[in-house]
């Protein structure tokens, strides 16, 4: 993977961390750059998000080191995370960080990447779609929209803290507000953001799964987006998607399948072969 390793005090090659955004969910929407990572990579340490499909293109006899983490139980912490990284690139071997959506949205892969610098890894970051860009395409929701909205802004809905947060202006007229890992926290976010002055009537989507074969896209009112989420049982992940955009599209759909011309199969022979 490296024309030119880096080298510890001690003379010994060491390996480079590649912190790959794995994108949504579809492996479609890969990056060309992920996908040969991906295929020729010895150690791939991934995250709950990647999708199986993805897994599945490592090559064969490939290293998987998963680091799931899910809100109530830390399969691995951070700093454990931080440190296998550092100890598997300082004993020579390259790693493939594989991260759902980009590294550096809500990703912690600047926490990483540091982690690496600090050590005297090299780290090469690979952007991948975020999932905020993947669902708003995949349920055909405009985020911006010349006669709709302008400003786009991507919040963590399970922050500490939530309600000492300063959100007031990000959702509104000619705004979206994007909100990652808001499930638990709807009912929260509903009352801040109505108290911060949005009206209870704005439209509101969930996007769950997004390019997935099971995606589902609900709309409500903003007032009635915790009825909604616990009515219709929404799962991690989703997303919350505030403002006149989400009207977009086609209201009737509760359901939408994600393209299913997209959703076959990857052929990686041919794409390995092609690259
Ligand atoms: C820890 S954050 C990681 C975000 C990721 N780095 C990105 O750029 O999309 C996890 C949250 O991203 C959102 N998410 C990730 N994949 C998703 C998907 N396929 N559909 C809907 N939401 C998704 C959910 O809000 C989930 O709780």
């Amino acid at each position: 993977m490296e024309a030119n390793p880096a080298l510890s005090d001690r003379g010994r090659r060491v390996g480079k961390v590649h912190l790959v955004g794995a994108g949504p969910g579809d492996p479609d929407l890969l990056t060309l750059r992920a996908a040969r990572l991906l295929m020729s990579a010895a150690l791939v340490v991934h995250d709950g998000l990647v999708d199986p499909a993805i897994l599945a293109m490592a090559r064969p006899g490939a290293r998987l080191v998963s680091v799931a983490k899910s809100r109530s139980r830390h399969t691995m912490r951070q700093e454990a995370i931080n440190a296998l990284l550092v100890r598997e690139a300082l004993a020579g071997n390259d790693v493939v960080r594989l991260k759902g959506g980009d590294p550096f949205i809500f990703g912690r892969g600047g926490e990483e990447a540091e982690a690496c610098r600090a050590a005297g890894v090299p780290v090469e970051v690979v952007p991948g779609v975020s999932s905020a860009l993947g669902a708003a395409a995949a349920a055909r929701i405009p985020l911006t929209h010349r006669d709709h909205a302008s400003i786009v802004s991507f919040v963590a809905g399970q922050c500490k803290g939530l309600t000492d947060q300063d959100w007031s202006g990000l959702a509104g007229k000619g705004r979206t507000l994007v909100i990652f890992m808001g499930l638990a926290t709807a009912g929260q976010i509903t009352e801040k953001l109505i108290a911060d002055g949005l009206a209870p009537d704005v439209p509101v989507a969930v996007i769950e799964r997004a390019t997935r074969a099971d995606m589902r896209v609900l709309r409500a009112p903003l007032a009635g987006l915790a009825d909604l989420i616990a009515s219709e049982r929404v799962q991690s992940p989703a997303l919350i998607v505030i403002g006149a955009v989400t009207a977009q599209g086609d209201n009737t759909i509760r359901a939408l399948a994600w393209d299913t011309a997209l959703n076959t199969t990857l052929d990686t022979g041919a794409l390995e072969a092609e690259l």
